[in-house]
């Protein structure tokens, strides 16, 4: 424990003063966040509240703890995936700012699950998630914990999904409330900041070219729409692969080739997984990829990329660069997977810029502040966030931006509103 009272598990206290810097230059671009902040801190509606959040370790992670923390909570972190903690953030969180958190970029899979444990030993009254490790913990193997929390939020396309799932079977514990699905939050994160971050990540870890490659995007939800429309901006032959007729028919009217993912394996230079689902790239795929071929994944599961037949059908793996692996297959094809198949965009890049999370992460802590204030009204179904702080989030950051825009007059309003004028 430091003398602020924090734990924690950290790799290392001395890196506190660049994660220090790192989270100041993250905040100067979430406005929409500071204002909640200034807020929380003059009305302290978390006062008294034990907040547990699993969520990617980064700079825009961290200016999210401070937020719920001025707003009177205490907060404990731990990491939402092995490979996506920045260690300085998580040094400064336990040293500078008194969150006890539990991260170490590069964890193996038993320490990641001992952190989420140490996360949940400060007994939470709201979890925090970004891919539903909490709840599902605390579902199992933690039930004990359940009398203790009125809610919990989730980040993430994935989670929700599981949510679902567990409401569906009658088996959800406590209300949830799904950011994700806020439209300040899918249609900027998901999309705009999936597609740069994932680009950014791909191009820390090879320094390669865009222009002119084949680059195969498997999946079409928002996030795939993202990686796609900039990687055309990039100058890549855009090809799209997926399992959903609406999607596909989009991604074609968007401008991208579409085709199975059979015929688009023999033709990509880069495959980007991001369907949400399991073995997207598989045996019969790598089986006839080319020569260089360059495999990553920016869904949130490492299970998209089949990893297992890439390590059996190989003859050899070797590390080239920092987060790229060169598979030798007996024909003398060398494949490369990046990041060991997980999140790309956050294992060799620093995930979303902080401008887009500004807008996932007010809905995060407004989720928070709402779940409080209704907990003795909600259910233990999954919420939407109310249309008020998506309208409220959207409103703000178009005002940080100094974007104005019109409003109806009266005589147009009562024309929207009515069935029998103007025809
Ligand atoms: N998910 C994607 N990018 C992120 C970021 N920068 N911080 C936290 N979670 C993220």
């Amino acid at each position: 424990m430091t003398t602020n009272g924090a734990k924690g598990d950290v790799k290392d206290l001395n890196l506190a003063p660049e994660g220090v810097r790192r989270l100041e230059w993250a905040a100067l671009e979430m406005p929409v966040l500071r204002m909640v902040r200034d807020r929380f801190a003059n009305e302290l509606p978390l006062k008294g509240l034990r907040i547990a959040a699993c969520l990617h370790v980064t700079s825009e992670t961290a200016n999210l703890a401070l937020t719920l923390r001025d707003g009177g909570a205490e907060v404990a972190l731990c990491a939402s995936n092995p490979l996506s903690t920045q260690d300085d953030i998580a040094a400064a969180l336990v040293s500078e700012y008194g969150i006890s958190t539990y991260a170490i970029k590069g964890e193996d899979n038993d320490t990641y699950y001992r952190h989420i444990n140490e996360a949940l030993d400060h007994k939470p009254n709201i979890t925090l998630d970004d891919g539903a490790d909490l709840v599902t913990l605390i579902h199992t193997k933690r039930k004990e914990l359940i009398g203790d929390v009125i809610g919990g939020a989730e980040e993430t396309t994935t989670g929700v999904i599981r949510l679902n799932s567990l409401a569906e079977d009658g088996k959800l514990q406590y209300p949830m409330v799904a950011v994700n699905d806020a439209d300040t939050k899918h249609f900027f994160d998901n999309r705009y900041g999936t597609g740069q971050s994932t680009l950014d990540g791909i191009t820390r870890a090879t320094n390669m070219l865009w222009a002119g490659k084949n680059v195969v995007i498997c999946g079409y939800g928002w996030c795939g729409k993202g990686v796609a429309l900039r990687a055309k901006g990039m100058g890549s032959q855009t090809i799209v692969t997926e399992v959903d007729p609406i999607r596909a028919l989009e991604a074609a009217m968007d401008g991208h080739r579409v085709m199975p993912m059979q015929e688009a394996s023999e033709v990509g230079d880069i495959f980007i997984t991001l369907t949400g689902g399991m073995k997207a790239v598989g045996s019969k795929h790598i089986s006839v990829m080319k020569d260089g071929a360059v495999i990553a994944n920016s869904g949130h599961f490492n299970v998209e990329i089949d990893i297992d037949a890439l390590e059996e059908m190989s003859e050899s793996r070797r590390e080239v660069r920092e987060f790229v692996e060169e598979y030798l297959m007996p024909d003398g094809r060398r494949l490369y997977l990046l990041g060991q198949g997980r999140l790309i965009n956050l294992a060799a890049g620093e995930g979303h810029p902080s401008a887009v999370m500004d807008m996932s992460f007010a809905n995060q802590a407004l989720s928070v502040e709402y779940i409080n204030q209704l907990s003795d009204k909600l259910e233990n179904k999954v919420y939407s966030v109310p249309r008020e702080i998506d309208d409220q989030v959207g409103r703000l950051k178009l005002e940080s931006m100094g974007t104005k825009i019109d409003t109806l007059t009266d005589e147009q309003n009562q024309y929207l509103n009515s069935w029998d004028i103007g025809t």
